[in-house]
């Protein structure tokens, strides 16, 4: 399919249907230039890893509510923060939580760097994380790949490869897809998309924006990929 217009169908649809979350800005504030908080990106994507939207909302809200800066946040007690924590899991996730926030603090003057490899540098943030930081907050041109956009991926270009052994193919099929101008809202459609439209089971392809260049909607294919290895 052809990258352009992927991204033109895509972004149209996004400015139209985007899920209303609490860490980004409303369509009036983007088409205004207005970014969203690095800070309050980082700490969603963070609590995203491996817990659904839905179960972070609450937690989001108590935590920013809490400690409305980095600042706020690297200055209170581990306690205080590994208890707001309790019911999300993972905590090896908080202690990073906590050690990066105060390495911003401390050392970076309380902003997040805006660059990919600079992110990745900090606790917690691993190669997913530091793209969507870099793209959402600060509109790089990085490619962030989950598990949505892989699905969502792999039926545009029909790729028959089963996971887990496709992702770089997949990976690299999705950066053809990256544009220059607005691709932290690129990548925040393509996981829209993947969970709204371009669900598992059922695809609702008949309203899918990407319907007309979708290869494996030609082929039939959509509902039965990505392909999965046997365990
Ligand atoms: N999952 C992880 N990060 C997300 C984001 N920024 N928007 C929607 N779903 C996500």
């Amino acid at each position: 399919p052809d990258a352009p217009a992927v991204t033109a169908r895509l972004l149209a649809w996004y400015d139209r249907h985007a899920r209303d979350l609490p860490w980004r800005v409303g369509p009036a504030e983007r088409a205004a230039g207005i970014r969203p908080d690095p800070y309050r990106v980082w700490l969603s994507e963070i609590m995203l890893q491996q817990t659904t939207v839905a179960a972070v909302r609450d937690y989001f809200h108590r935590f920013t509510r809490l400690w409305p800066t980095v600042g706020d946040l690297a200055a209170a007690p581990d306690d205080r923060v590994m208890g707001e924590w309790a019911g999300l899991g993972y905590y090896a996730r908080a202690r990073n939580l906590l050690k990066c926030a105060r390495i911003v603090a401390r050392d970076l003057g309380g902003r997040f760097p805006d660059h990919y490899e600079d992110l990745l540098a900090l606790p917690g943030i691993g190669p997913y994380t530091a793209a969507a930081i870099a793209a959402i907050a600060f509109d790089r041109p990085e490619t962030v790949v989950d598990g949505n956009v892989e699905r969502v991926v792999a039926r545009l270009f029909d790729v028959p490869e089963p996971l887990p052994r496709a992702k770089p193919r997949l990976k690299s099929l999705a950066a053809t897809l990256t544009p220059d101008d607005r691709p932290g809202d690129h990548a925040q459609a393509m996981m829209d998309l993947g969970a709204t439209l371009c669900t598992p089971k059922s695809p609702a392809c008949g309203i899918c924006p990407l319907r007309d260049p979708c290869r494996a909607r030609a082929a039939g294919t959509a509902a039965d990929l990505p392909r999965r290895a046997p365990k």
